[in-house]
This record gives structure tokens, C-alpha cells and sequence, in this order.
């Protein structure tokens, strides 16, 4: 529980302007913190004014791979969490320059200025992994635990939620392709968690309620393979669609066509990365280091989807799910 004071407490949110940022930032402004938006590019975090009260949301420039801009807006802050990763390379944006010494840059402003920290990994984060997204969340992960062993660390699978990178795009795909591809079968198992249940997860952290020192792994009520997912999205889009399995040496191939894209659908490291199921461990769930060890009672696909994907139904089918 937050008691508002006369200054509320401010938390700086690096990358508070993506797709989890959003949520979060809206949780942490109706709690009444102070809310610091950190990103590189301040102008597309305008629009989350709104969410707060005159002047409680404030965009600032920061780029993890200056370290300068990550003293400044850690500069008097309260708690700072840390949301910035990137799912593909392109120019000065290398994943290790952003998740591992981006993050290590991070800890150590938090350190020096005496604020908690709260960093954002993700599921399959492991030093031995292929995939160099994976590989390197999990040395940004290593950094954060040298330098601030208190700190609260949270892994999600997949995360959905209006906006989604995940269902919107795959809805958007079924809409005017008659195929829809499943890479390796679609065999791998995902556990898609909703976007309010995480950011409400890191906002307990800001409020002190999470214990530190431990890495928390965040996922829904349902495991289900990447081909369970298409047809749960395919009958909220009251559509039908034929699915072509990509054998993985295939995959590889045209993800490495697709990559050379400025914006590409598919990587390299992306093909390596859908190879590896992505769900909470049992270590977590035993340890209760997941959603429903906070309290937090996760939000089903079913309960959550039809409400951003119904405008991808054919003509006609328009009607906005009531709940
Ligand atoms: N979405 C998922 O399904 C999912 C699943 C598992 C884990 N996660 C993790 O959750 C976190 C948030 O994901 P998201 O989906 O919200 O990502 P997102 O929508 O891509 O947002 C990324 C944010 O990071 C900022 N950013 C990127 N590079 C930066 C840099 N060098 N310095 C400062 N800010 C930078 C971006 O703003 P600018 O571009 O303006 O800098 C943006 O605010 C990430 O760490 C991601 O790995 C996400």
C-alpha cells in the first residue's frame, strides 16, 4: 500500500514507452508515484501523459548504451525498473550493448544513487543459450545480481495484452493470407501471459512487496504449443485457415532472407529462440516465484483476447464481446 505523501515517490521506467511499459507506467501513476519515462526516443512517450495527472508522467531521453543519460534519469529517483530489451539487432543496437551492458549500466546508476531496482529478463534467459536474445537477458541478469544482489529480477513468457506483438500479429496474418506458417510444427510450448498481470507484478515490486534477491518466472493460466495458440486466435477471429508446417532447416533459411529487412517478421536468433519452450520452470512453481505466489491471479487467453482481436473477424462479424 502506497501512502501519498506530499512528494509521491518518483520511479524511473527505462523503456516505459513499449508495449509492457505502457501498462506499467499507467499501474505505477494510479498507485500516485511520480512516473519518469526513460527511453531514447522521448516524443513517442508523450502520449502516456494522459494516463497520470498534470506533470506525474514525464518522458526523458536516456539511451542504455550512453552512460551519462542513465545517471541523469536515475538522478533522485525512489526505484528504478528496467524494461529495455530488443527482440533484433539493427545499427548501434547490438544485444549485448543493450540487454547485458545496458543492464549492468542500469544497476550500477541504481547502485550509486542508493535506489532499488527492478529488472525485466525473460523466460529462456540462459548463459548457454543459442540465441544471443536469450543468452545475453541472461548476462544482463548476471550484472544486475552482482551489483545489486537485493534486486527483484522477473522472467515472462510471451506477453499479450491490445497492442501485442503475438495474436495482433498473427490475426493481421490470417486476415489476408490463407496459409498461416508453423515454424519446426508448432510444436513448441508457450504460456502467454497478459500484459496487466505483469506490469501489476512489477508495480508490487516498486511498492516493496516482492522479495528481493530472487528471479521471479511470470506465465498464464494455459501452456499450449505455438499451433494450440494459432487455432485459440484463429476461433476468436471466427476464421479458418490452413496451417503449413516450416521444417526448422527451412525456417533458418528464410529467416535469414527476412532478417536482412530494416523491420524484419523473423530472425536467425528468433528461429533459435522458438526451438525452446517457453514456460515457468517447476524450480519456480515450487518456489512460488510466479504470478500465483504474488497473489496475482493470472488472466486467461480467453478472458482477455477477444476484447482487442474481434476487429480482425470478417465484415459483418463486428460485434465488440461484452463482459
Ligand atoms: N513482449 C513480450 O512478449 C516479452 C516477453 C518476454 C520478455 N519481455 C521483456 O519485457 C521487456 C519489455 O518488452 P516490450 O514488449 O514492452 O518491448 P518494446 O515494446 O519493444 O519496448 C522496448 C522499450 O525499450 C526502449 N529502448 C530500446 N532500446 C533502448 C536503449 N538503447 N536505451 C533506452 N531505451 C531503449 C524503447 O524505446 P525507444 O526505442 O524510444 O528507446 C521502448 O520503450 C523487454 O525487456 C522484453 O525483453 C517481453
Amino acid at each position: 500500500m502506497v501512502t501519498i505523501s506530499a512528494k509521491p515517490k518518483l520511479v524511473t521506467v527505462f523503456g516505459g514507452s513499449g508495449f509492457v511499459g505502457r501498462h506499467l507506467v499507467q499501474a505505477l501513476a494510479r498507485r500516485g508515484y511520480r512516473v519518469r519515462v526513460a527511453c531514447r526516443r522521448p516524443e513517442l512517450a508523450n502520449y502516456l501523459q494522459p494516463l497520470g495527472s498534470m506533470g506525474q508522467i514525464q518522458p526523458i531521453q536516456a539511451n542504455l548504451r550512453y552512460r551519462w543519460s542513465v545517471d541523469r534519469a536515475v538522478e533522485g529517483a525512489d526505484h528504478v525498473i528496467n524494461l529495455v530489451g530488443i527482440l533484433a539487432e539493427s545499427g548501434h543496437q547490438r544485444f549485448d550493448a543493450v540487454q547485458h551492458l545496458g543492464a549492468r549500466a542500469v544497476a550500477e546508476a541504481a547502485r550509486a544513487a542508493g535506489a532499488p531496482l527492478t529488472q525485466v529478463s525473460a523466460i529462456g534467459a540462459d548463459i548457454n543459450s543459442p540465441s544471443s536474445y536469450a543468452r545475453t537477458k541472461a548476462l544482463g541478469e548476471a550484472a544486475v545480481r552482482e551489483i545489486v544482489p537485493e534486486a527483484v529480477i522477473f522472467r515472462s513468457s510471451i506477453v499479450f495484452g491490445p497492442e501485442d506483438k503475438f495474436f495482433n500479429r498473427f490475426a493481421a496474418m490470417a486476415r489476408i493470407s490463407p496459409v498461416l506458417p508453423l515454424l519446426g510444427g508448432g510444436s513448441n510450448r508457450l504460456q502467454p501471459v497478459y500484459v496487466g498481470d505483469v506490469a501489476e507484478a512489477y508495480a508490487r515490486a516498486v511498492d516493496g512487496d516482492v522479495e528481493g534477491g530472487r528471479i521471479y518466472e511470470l506465465g498464464g493460466p494455459e501452456v499450449l504449443t505455438f499451433r494450440e495458440c494459432m487455432e485459440e486466435m484463429l476461433r476468436i477471429i471466427n476464421r479458418r485457415r490452413m496451417f503449413v508446417s516450416v521444417p526448422w532447416p527451412v525456417a533458418r533459411l528464410q529467416a535469414k532472407v527476412l532478417g536482412m529487412l530494416p523491420n524484419p517478421p523473423l530472425t536467425p536468433d528468433q528461429v533459435k529462440l522458438l526451438q525452446i519452450d517457453n514456460v515457468v520452470s517447476q524450480a519456480a512453481e515450487e518456489e512460488k516465484r510466479t504470478l500465483n505466489g504474488l497473489g496475482i491471479g493470472a488472466h486467461s487467453i480467453d478472458a482477455i483476447v477477444p476484447s482487442y482481436l474481434w476487429t480482425y473477424r470478417p465484415a459483418g462479424q463486428f460485434t465488440k464481446p461484452q463482459h
